[in-house]
């Protein structure tokens, strides 16, 4: 266990999962509506604690409701909120996601009129008592003071600095860093067509320094203080959920790497794993534990014939319900196609044994059960969408890939 000291923002996300990416000017309704604590640095330290770290952040923060929600959930993640520096004037910044289904891309609009976080802040800090720093790269003035300070008290600590987007004087402070994390929009937008170009470019600014550049789902290259540059293909995985974070992830996944000794090379793999396993799930939560699609729905002995089991899913968008009918178990997405609507919103699914139908407490729409379409009612044949499901030896109903 390591005590590690995150400098960078904190951020609420408001998360909109939509069934595809809008076009311009398109109405479209969102499937669920989400609130996180976010911010690059706070996402990574969120990973680090769950990795059995002890976490802290600094940063600035407004004096708004919102704020007060941030705090409440940084506390919730057991991420020290001794380290924040309040401002009366500016608004908590957000971030407006929007994360398709049909992909699991995230586009973010970012809103942010908050103060940076000050030198003389930072000053006063016993960062000694750390055993990692990790800075975001931003508030470049501020940052340049704060890194040397750093530089100077701290005997043998690590430095991690993420480069994320290119801003003035940003490349003064790369070796002050051990650990440089590159992104590839920040290669992109220096005219860099590769990691591997970026790599090579920067070498010479910070000969002494741990290059790490990450370039979507081709991977990443990196390259040790003198060592070649080499190249760890991302890990393939069958199905995007969600990629909010998933940068912050990998960077979590280095540092605890490195914390305990692995070299390089093992570092960049495990936390490519870590990032992929991200990839696969809702939000940052329980990263730790096994992956939703691997998680059993229920069990088959939960289920009867005349009651709809309904067990949330994290892995679609709406919860599943479950039922047997005959031999067999059907499992259908809970939403009914009349009104985009939960079956159970207003009282449960009444079913009919002898019709062998479920209705949707909302408007009356009569559902077979064996094939979920209807039969009766507002949206007369249309379906219900069937959730592929497999069942193992002990009766655990699992998630089929479709
Ligand atoms: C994800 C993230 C979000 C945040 C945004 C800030 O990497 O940190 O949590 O809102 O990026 O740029």
């Amino acid at each position: 266990m390591a005590k590690i000291l995150g400098i960078g923002n904190v951020v609420l996300d408001i998360i909109l999962q939509t069934p595809h990416f809008p076009h311009e000017d398109e109405e479209l309704r969102a499937e669920s509506q989400r609130y996180e604590v976010g911010g690059n640095v706070c996402n990574s330290l969120y990973v680090l604690q769950q990795l059995g770290h002890d976490t802290t952040i600094m940063a600035t923060l407004a004096a708004d409701t919102a704020a007060k929600q941030l705090l409440q959930g940084l506390k919730a993640k057991q991420i020290s909120t001794d380290h924040i520096q309040r401002f009366i004037k500016g608004q908590t910044p957000i971030s407006y996601v929007l994360q398709s289904r049909q992909t699991g891309s995230r586009t973010i609009t970012h809103f942010r009129d908050l103060e940076e976080l000050s030198f003389d802040y930072f000053a006063k800090a016993e960062i000694e008592q750390y055993d990692w720093l990790h800075f975001e790269g931003r508030n470049i003035e501020n940052l340049s003071g704060m890194l040397k300070i750093a530089r100077t008290f701290l005997t043998h600590q690590p430095i991690s600095l993420e480069v994320e987007k290119a801003r003035e004087g940003i490349e003064a402070l790369f070796p002050l860093a051990n650990v440089l994390f590159f992104s590839h929009h920040y290669a992109r937008q220096k005219g860099y067509q590769s990691a591997e170009v970026l790599i090579k470019s920067v070498q010479s600014l910070a000969p002494k320094s741990q290059l790490i550049c990450t370039w979507g789902t081709e991977g990443a290259w990196y390259q040790s203080a003198g060592g070649q540059i080499q190249h760890q293909p991302a890990i393939t995985i069958d199905h995007t959920i969600d990629t909010l974070g998933a940068g912050d992830t990998f960077n979590a996944g280095v540092i605890d790497a490195l914390i305990n000794q692995q070299p390089l090379n093992e570092a960049i793999l495990s936390a490519s794993a870590l990032a992929a396993r991200k990839c696969q799930q809702q939000g940052l939560d329980n990263l730790m534990s096994t992956p939703p699609a691997k998680r059993p729905l229920a069990n088959v002995k939960q289920l009867n014939n005349s009651k709809a089991t309904i067990v949330p899913c994290d892995a679609l968008p709406h919860s599943v319900i479950l039922i047997r009918y005959q031999e067999d178990i059907k499992a259908y997405q809970n939403n009914c196609p009349h009104q985009d609507v939960p079956l159970d919103e207003a009282y449960k699914i009444d079913i009919n044994p002898f019709e062998k139908t479920m209705k949707c407490s909302v408007h009356d729409a009569f559902f077979t059960i064996k094939e979920g379409i209807c039969v009766e009612g507002p949206c007369l044949q249309d379906a219900l969408t069937p959730v592929p499901i497999k069942v193992d030896a002990k009766g655990d109903i699992f998630l089929a890939e479709a």
